[in-house]
């Protein structure tokens, strides 16, 4: 039996929104062309309400890191539901919760060593990325005994109560700002120019003896595709390391695949005491998860007297889990991650070899599928033309988000699967517009 929608068209979905959703959720241009309603997504392929049909350089946020509603992850989800629709998250469990913990082990701790020792992981599920930020917070508070979390200027963890204390665009916490506890210490993200001088500011915080934690995603993605230096992440290491704090990547954004290898932490080959997992991880169920080294797991958690002191309705969701199996077992089948640093390449090269009109200037940032163009005019960053040329571009086809404080960044997160025809028809479209606008020549 099919659901019954009795509305179709664009027009009466986004009117519906406009009277009974929230304001400030979904954003409606006053000319209409933005958003388009999203009907049916396959692989980079997504159909809105009147059947145009788009190629999806976002991979829906990047979650859909194996195209969308790839047919086997479908059928785990469905198989799943079929059987065990829902558990008990912290008091009865399930057969898929065990399993995906044990493979979450063998993707981070188990593969990563440390010197001789060997040690495996320890997970905590939950449901939205920001829950697995808050409990790898939580647990490098109850591990150290203190409060303060060292994070970095443009990053973007979430936006839950904990999550927006380490959350640094003021857009998000200006607003609720009474209401938060402000344990967060901000330094800049670093570049090949600052980075001693942010590791100085790092260094200097943690000389104050407040902090239980620092806090970075490898490469920021909300931020504006901001790739730090190579090796700054072993310095954060050795810094965590020497003061004694936990070091936490957020690999929400950058996890499974995203930037050419398991997680962006492996090119460093720099490991953290705790990693944050979402979006990719299910290819399209909202479980995520704080995935810490078993010894520090277990000398920060208490073991449970019967009542769990964090835990939710739907932690660990079976759909969830089945979906994590499947997904993460053709991920270890199959050379995406490979593949898709030839679509990177190709992106590269093509948008390298562009001519750019006198003052104009594009800062072309990339780590495997993960890339941002960035416009300059003079000095200047130009967010109004980033967001203008993507939506010419959903006009044209193509859906694509802009990033940055500002939305000054047009990134591309495609599906690791992209074919090299979609990337190519994208570039061209993307050249006409720039040119059009006078950006290219
Ligand atoms: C690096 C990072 N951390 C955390 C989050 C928050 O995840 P969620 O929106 O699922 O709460 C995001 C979302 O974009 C993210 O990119």
């Amino acid at each position: 039996m099919t659901v019954p929608f009795t509305t179709t068209s664009t027009r009466e979905v986004l009117d519906l929104l406009a009277l009974y959703e929230s304001r400030n959720v979904t954003f409606q241009s006053a000319s209409g062309d933005w958003p388009i309603v999203w009907e049916r997504a396959l692989g980079e392929k997504v159909w809105d309400a009147e059947g145009n049909e788009y190629i999806d350089f976002t991979a829906a946020f990047g979650v859909a890191a194996l195209g969308h509603a790839r047919p086997e992850v479908v059928q785990a989800g469905q198989a799943q539901m079929a059987r065990l629709l829902h558990a008990m998250g912290d008091v009865h469990p399930h057969r898929g919760k065990a399993l995906l913990c044990r493979k979450l082990s063998d993707l981070t701790f188990k593969r990563w060593t440390y010197g001789a020792s060997e040690h495996h992981a320890k997970t905590i599920f939950c449901n939205s990325g920001f829950e697995a930020v808050e409990a790898a917070l939580k647990t490098a508070t109850l591990l150290t005994g203190k409060t303060g979390v060292i994070a970095f200027q443009k990053g973007y963890h979430g936006l839950g109560y904990g999550a927006l204390n380490v959350t640094s665009r003021q857009h998000f916490r200006a607003p609720f700002k009474s209401q938060l506890k402000e344990f967060g210490f901000f330094v800049p993200f670093p570049t090949s120019e600052n980075s001693s001088f942010v590791l100085n500011e790092i260094r200097a915080l943690l000389h104050q003896k407040v902090i239980c934690a620092i806090l970075a995603e490898p490469i920021q993605a909300r931020g504006g595709i901001n790739i730090p230096p190579q090796g700054f992440l072993l310095e954060l290491r050795k810094l965590a390391d020497e003061f004694q704090v936990a070091l936490i990547f957020d690999e929400i954004y950058t996890g499974f695949g995203r930037t050419g290898d398991w997680f962006a932490c492996d090119s460093d080959r720099a490991i953290p005491d705790i990693i944050c997992l979402g979006k990719a991880m299910t290819g399209g169920f909202p479980l995520s998860a704080c995935v810490g080294r078993s010894d520090i797991m277990d000398k920060a958690w208490p073991v449970s007297n019967g009542e769990a002191i964090h835990t939710s309705t739907f932690l660990g969701h079976p759909v969830g889990c089945a979906m994590a199996l499947a997904n993460i077992e053709i991920m270890e089948r199959e050379p995406i991650f490979k593949q898709s640093e030839k679509r990177g390449e190709q992106l590269e090269q093509i948008i390298a070899s562009w001519n750019w009109a006198e003052n104009y200037r594009g800062q072309f940032r990339r780590k495997g599928l993960m890339a941002g163009l960035e416009i300059r005019r003079d000095a200047s960053t130009c967010a109004p033309l980033a967001i203008e040329v993507i939506q010419s571009m959903l006009s044209c086809g193509f859906i694509l988000l802009p990033e940055g404080d500002e939305g000054e960044v047009i990134s591309f997160t495609p599906p690791l699967t992209i074919s090299m025809q979609a990337v190519d028809s994208m570039c061209s479209s993307l050249k006409t517009i720039l040119q059009q606008k006078g950006v290219l020549r």
